[in-house]
């Protein structure tokens, strides 16, 4: 079967998708379900914990965390575990299931990343080729000897060669009928300045070097890192892709593909600084390593990389170059609120030539003992300035509390302030109190900014009742009636909590289009996946019926009533705040109302509203 898609997704399609993708098969073929009656358990892939809260309901085809909350229905799960997006879930589930898409991506140059694609994948496959069977490649293979990089980790990150010459890849492109405008937009070649007679306009920015392919999170090649493999050579030691279609640096991660599984399990990343590094701690082990691709870690590197992880340990080279990026790198996870430590290697040395000469246990003692951020920071910072005179430590304390203030989460901050305290042998009070000034100051000169004073503002509790009302909305299917009693009696802006507002509007929605809850959540926008995992939660809590109430009409309609209370008894509480000319009557008015509200009188309610809607 061939679907065509274009960015809107029939919902033929899609439903085709979900109907033969059974959400406890998909999860299944992840990690160990367990059988827990009806449903399946096990330990959660998105938090940390020992027993498992991990639920999947296959009546309902959904599946919902009791301990951290996420929760949704198929596509969403490989959303989560896999990184992808949307549409990215849609092709990983499609191939799955053996259906086959064409992408027909809307976006301006769609047809050309298509392309880009699979130059890319082929391109690795030639250089990989070289490397492995062809004839030009006995100093690289030798260089691989020195390096001591072994067969299956050359064939696990696709390493290859680009042999020597101006026009190899040209050539080769010639054969397999690639336009050169296609090899230019991919950054492989580069347009001469002074063409000779004879020879073609541009030649191959790859020559003689050691190749390393660099893969998005889906595993395909997107780029390349050529490193020399003559160290007296004058040129850069590596040679990368420039920024084209595909490859955007400052949001790629050196062997994310590969590790982000691992990092899945143990929510903790290897943050190092070249590709070689990352490549030995996987060699050795350590599948969770990643590297930026040669530049500073970004904001958006970071981002990517909390989906999988809470905590990282940034393990860089020891000169000061690697010790500044240490600290610069540390704020950036730290203002994400991620946990940061960081493993100090002896002088000179990085993972990869650390891992050689102490091998994995040695590099596994380095992790274990990375300490915290700031413990770093002191101990940088205490062999650039004298600690133990009194202006040395000020400066030492002010750039870590400096530090400090990136972190949005309070207990964070206090116990990295102690741990600085009794390093530095301050008073933590003097700590706190300057602390305090600093993030006074920012809010000051950024009061733009979400987190101006250095707190985050507490996360809102959903009401309860709004949360008992969602629960018996979820029934609506077999209980159409709700519908009208909420139609009628219920302005949907009355519910405070959005999530639970959304939902209550999908209850309605869903009985009007007859569609199921689910599928009309999937159409909200929802970037952040609360809802959905608000969902899972609904229909994974059995509704309760407590109480003289004896169905979901009657608990609704209580549930109505405290909402109709709520907003009256709030309104005159305003009015007492704040009274002008005509707030007598207002309030007279309210206390009527109130009173009015202790029951339904013959099923209706007495209050009349506008509908706003
Ligand atoms: N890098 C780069 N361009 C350069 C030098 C470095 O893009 N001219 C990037 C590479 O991704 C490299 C990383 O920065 O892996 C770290 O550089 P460096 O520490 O100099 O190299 P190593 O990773 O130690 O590489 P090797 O062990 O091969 O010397
Ligand atoms: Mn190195």
């Amino acid at each position: 079967m061939l679907w065509l898609m274009s960015k809107v997704i029939p919902k033929r399609v899609l439903e085709d998708i979900r109907f033969r993708s059974d959400i406890v098969d998909v999860i299944g073929s992840y990690f160990n379900l367990q059988r827990a009656g009806s449903a399946f358990k096990a330990t959660c892939p998105f938090h940390k914990e020992k027993t498992p809260s991990f639920h999947v309901n296959p009546q309902r085809q959904i599946f919902h965390c009791f301990g951290c909350g996420t929760g949704g229905d198929v596509f969403r799960f490989v959303m989560q575990y896999e990184g992808v997006d949307f549409m990215g879930a849609i092709k990983i589930l499609a191939h799955r299931a053996g259906i086959k898409i064409e992408l027909e991506e809307g976006e301006e140059g769609g047809s050309d990343k298509a392309a880009l694609y699979q130059l890319h994948a082929d391109v690795a496959a030639f250089f990989h080729h070289e490397l492995l069977e062809g004839k030009r490649s006995a100093a690289a293979k030798q260089y691989l000897v020195k390096r001591d990089l072994a067969r299956e980790t050359v064939e696990e990150f696709q390493i290859g060669y680009a042999p020597e010459g101006w026009d190899v890849l040209i050539n080769w492109a010639h054969q397999k009928k690639y336009t050169t405008d296609l090899l230019e937009k991919a950054g492989l070649i580069l347009r001469k300045d002074k063409p000779s007679a004879g020879s073609g306009e541009f030649y191959d920015r790859f020559r003689n070097r050691l190749m390393f392919p660099i893969f998005d999170e889906q595993s395909r090649v997107i780029g390349f890192s050529g490193r020399t493999m003559d160290d007296k050579d004058k040129t850069a030691k590596y040679i990368n892709s420039p920024e084209t279609l595909l490859f955007k640096k400052s949001r790629v991660l050196y062997a994310l593909d590969k590790a982000r599984r691992h990092i899945v399990e143990s929510r903790e990343a290897i943050i190092c600084e070249g590709q070689i590094d990352v490549i030995r701690c996987h060699q050795a082990g350590f599948k969770t390593a990643v590297a930026s691709q040669g530049t500073a870690f970004t904001e958006e590197h970071v981002r990517i990389l909390r989906r999988y992880a809470d905590s990282v340990v940034i393990i860089f080279d020891t000169d000061k170059a690697g010790q500044d990026a240490s600290i610069r790198t540390s704020m950036e996870f730290m203002d994400a609120g991620m946990a940061v430590r960081v493993g100090v290697l002896p002088e000179k040395e990085d993972p990869d030539s650390y891992i050689r000469k102490k091998g994995a246990e040695g590099f596994s003692n380095v992790v274990n003992q990375a300490g915290s951020a700031v413990a770093y920071q002191v101990r940088v910072l205490s062999t650039r300035e004298d600690a133990k005179s009194e202006i040395g430590a000020m400066r030492i304390a002010k750039a870590v509390l400096q530090t400090i203030s990136h972190s949005p989460n309070a207990v964070q901050r206090a116990k990295l302030v102690q741990e600085v305290a009794e390093r530095l042998n301050i008073p933590a009070t003097a700590l706190q109190e300057d602390l305090r000034f600093m993030q006074r100051k920012a809010g000051q000169q950024s009061t733009a900014t979400a987190r101006s004073d250095g707190e985050t503002a507490p996360e809102k509790e959903q009401p309860k009742e709004e949360i008992q009302l969602c629960e018996h909305m979820a029934n609506v299917m077999d209980h159409p009636e709700l519908v009208d009693l909420v139609k009628k009696y219920l302005p949907l802006s009355m519910i405070h909590d959005p999530i639970c507002r959304l939902f209550v509007e999908a209850c309605l929605e869903s009985v009007a289009a007859g569609r199921t809850i689910q599928d009309v959540i999937n159409d909200k926008d929802d970037k952040s996946g609360e809802l959905q995992n608000f969902v899972a939660r609904t229909f994974m809590t059995p509704t309760k019926i407590t109480g003289q109430e004896t169905s979901h009409g009657a608990a609704v309609k209580d549930l109505i009533l405290y909402i109709w209370r709520r907003k009256l008894e709030k309104e005159r509480a305003a009015i007492d705040k704040n009274p002008d000319a005509k707030s007598e009557e207002r309030r007279r008015q309210i206390t009527y109302d109130l009173k009015s509200l202790k029951k339904w009188d013959d099923g209706a309610l007495i209050i009349e509203f506008e509908l706003s809607s």
